[in-house]
């Protein structure tokens, strides 16, 4: 006999793109509302009395006034960055260089490389994301590690070999044949298993030769059932040193497309100063653009023009880039992709917030058949918010007069406080 699990609270589904429909068309809110989980699967939803009469043999857990919905999906994040997250005062080469590689050169390590998996996915766990897309560092063993500890928590999650095989240390590098042989070997080992994914990753084409791109390109022609995911114009002289590199491409988009890295299921981070070409290109070919608004500011790389991107039909994820992002939280994300808005002169919708921490990064990730709202036959991934979770946040959500102002000040003054349960394929973590 399956047991079912009947949680009550209010509710908020996702059931189209609020950067394509009008708010009320794209969310559903119920003040009084249910998730039915059997099987690890959500069942059904629906108002909680309806739910209620229809399954009474359900174990109910109430929440009273807090707010379910699907756990939070963080689509580009360095799980071995978790130790080196707010280092101060470097733009992103420096960065890279003074911070990032002489940690991730630890992750030879696979002792070192598991603990850090572990606190990594236990912090993002906390603060309400229940899947991540994660670079790893070149070290096979750092991808073995992340899935190990994913798998161990029941996750869904997505990862891939950083590959460089050049401008990096000598630690640091491998070549165009071993790291095409070594990704097509994690494939082989990861992909499909259990909840996880396999994402082709180079790091971004200062690190990769035309060589290592195009072996990657191959890969990824090989096993088109995974994600591709790497770094796109993130700072002007990134853009520059870039195409100094690759002086064959049109633009920085196209030291990736000239190698077969542009299609669907293509994830580029950051992605700001982006040409008229390129925006064409990343919509013409359903490639995602991967916000990450906390790294932006915190590296000083520029202002994504969100709202532009959306109106030429490209898609939009949010992630915290952790480390480069100075969060493990996508509440607090979802305040910097607002802030950031505001400064390019829009303000983004909480609706709009919400969606893109959740069903529009699921979608990117090609998993919105699986996770990322709440609806029949989806994983039953999901949180429950305190919407009064300090005294701050209490008194503003205690004036609201709707649901969106209710929801509004825990996105921008909410942390791991606010989230006060999480549930992993059906199962609560706490
Ligand atoms: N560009 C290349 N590597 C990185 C990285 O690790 N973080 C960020 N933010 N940008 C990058
Ligand atoms: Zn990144």
């Amino acid at each position: 006999m399956t047991t079912k699990t009947l949680i009550l609270g209010q509710t908020l589904t996702f059931v189209d793109d609020p950067f394509k429909v009008p708010v009320a068309e794209a969310a559903m809110h119920e003040s009084r509302g249910g998730v039915l989980i059997e099987d690890g699967l959500i069942a059904a939803t629906g108002p909680a009395d309806d739910l209620q009469r229809a399954h009474p043999d359900a174990t109910v857990t109430d929440i009273g006034s807090r707010l379910l919905t699907a756990g939070f999906v963080d689509s580009h994040a360095h799980y071995p960055q978790t130790a080196i997250i707010a280092s101060w005062g470097k733009r992103l080469v420096d960065w890279l260089n003074t911070y990032t590689f002489p940690e991730e050169a630890r992750f030879r390590d696979a002792a070192y490389a598991r603990e850090t998996a572990g606190r990594y996915l236990d912090l993002t766990l906390m603060n309400g994301t229940t899947t991540v897309c994660s670079y790893c560092t070149i070290h096979p063993e750092s991808v073995d590690a992340f899935f190990i500890e994913a798998r161990k928590r029941g996750l869904r999650a997505v990862a891939g070999k950083t590959c460089m095989d050049q401008n990096a240390p000598d630690n640091l590098r491998d070549t165009a044949q071993s790291s095409h042989d070594d990704s097509k070997r994690l494939i082989e080992r990861w992909h499909d298993v259990d909840r996880l994914g396999y994402a082709i990753t180079p790091r971004f084409s200062p690190t990769s030769t035309p060589e290592q791109l195009e072996a990657l390109g191959t890969l990824w022609a090989e096993h088109p059932e995974c994600l591709m995911q790497t770094h796109l114009s993130e700072q002007t002289d990134e853009v520059a040193w870039a195409l100094s590199l690759h002086s064959d491409a049109r633009d920085y988009l196209d030291t990736y497309e000239m190698h077969g890295l542009l299609g669907k299921g293509a994830l580029y981070g950051h992605a700001i100063h982006l040409n008229e070409r390129e925006r064409v290109r990343i919509a013409e070919a359903g490639a995602s653009v991967v916000h990450c608004p906390t790294s932006n500011t915190f590296i000083g790389s520029g202002l994504l023009d969100l709202t532009g991107l959306a109106a030429c039909g490209i898609r939009i994820a949010l992630a915290t880039d952790t480390g480069g992002g100075s969060s493990f939280s996508m509440l607090r994300t979802m305040a910097a992709a607002y802030e950031i808005a505001q400064l390019r002169g829009a303000a983004l919708h909480p609706a709009q917030l919400y969606w893109l921490a959740t069903a529009g990064s699921a979608r990117a990730m090609r998993l919105d058949g699986k996770i990322g709202t709440l609806a029949p036959g989806l994983e039953a991934d999901l949180i429950a918010l305190d919407l009064a979770s300090t005294a701050a946040i209490a008194q503003r959500a205690n004036r609201a007069e709707d649901f969106w102002e209710a929801l509004f000040p825990t996105i921008m003054m909410g942390d791991d406080r606010a989230v006060a349960q999480v549930w992993v394929a059906g199962r609560t973590t706490r």
